[in-house]
């Protein structure tokens, strides 16, 4: 089939890529958290703040994502795509940018709700809001469960995308992947 002519620009693939890589890394340190460091232990408090840095960090990439997709046009879509296939990659792919979004302002919200705060790579953040054991649950609730509905939203979003690499081989992946150099 006829390949997609146009491409994302290089700033959308290497953001793409780079959050993908640090966002599964950041997503398994906080499900192996306990292992790493159990509860209790002199090292947790150093652990966690290691993974409330890093998100902050990753946070702060997934943002200047987004703004820069919002001030840059995606490749029109092939005409092998129809509208109603188009229209729920679009919806899919807004929900992505959602969740990841929403997943590091939880955990940065849930610490300001406890009287550790954040320790930004080793320079404390006071918290801004009142201790609050209960917006603390809610927040760290939050930030748990947006942790699994991401993980599935990225194996859905990843077998579509191999789905158009090795059945349909529209193209769309060589869309976002770096291209070959020479
Ligand atoms: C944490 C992991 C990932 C996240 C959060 C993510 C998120 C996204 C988002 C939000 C877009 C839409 C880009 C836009 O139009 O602004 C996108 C595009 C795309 N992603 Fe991912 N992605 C991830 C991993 C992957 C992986 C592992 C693959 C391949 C196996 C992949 C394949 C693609 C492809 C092919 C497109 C382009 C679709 C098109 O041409 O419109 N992604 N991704
Ligand atoms: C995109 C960035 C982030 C990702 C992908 C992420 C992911 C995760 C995951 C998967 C967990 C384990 C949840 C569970 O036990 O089921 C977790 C735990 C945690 N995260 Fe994050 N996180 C991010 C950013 C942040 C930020 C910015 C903060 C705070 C400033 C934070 C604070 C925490 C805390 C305190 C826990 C431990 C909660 C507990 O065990 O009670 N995270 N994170």
């Amino acid at each position: 089939m006829k390949r997609a002519a146009v491409r994302y620009d290089g700033v959308a693939i290497t953001l793409h890529w780079l959050i993908a890589a640090a966002l599964t890394a950041q997503s398994l340190f906080g499900w192996f958290m306990d292992d790493i460091a159990a509860r209790g232990t002199p090292a947790r408090a150093g652990v966690v703040n290691l993974h409330k840095s890093l998100g902050l960090v990753l946070g702060a990439l997934i943002v200047a994502r987004l703004l820069w997709r919002l001030a840059h046009r995606p490749p029109p879509w092939p005409a092998t795509v129809p509208a109603r296939q188009q229209a729920l990659a679009r919806l899919g792919h807004g929900a992505l940018y959602a969740a990841m979004l929403l997943q590091p302002l939880s955990g940065y919200v849930a610490s300001n709700f406890s009287k550790y705060g954040v320790r930004f790579f080793g320079h404390p953040l006071p918290p801004w809001a009142p201790e609050s054991r209960a917006a603390y649950a809610y927040f760290n609730g939050l930030h748990q469960t947006l942790g699994w509905v991401l993980a599935l939203m990225v194996a859905g979003h990843v077998a579509l995308a191999l789905k158009h690499a090795l059945v349909d081989r529209d193209g769309l992946f060589g869309r976002i992947w770096p291209p070959r150099a020479g």
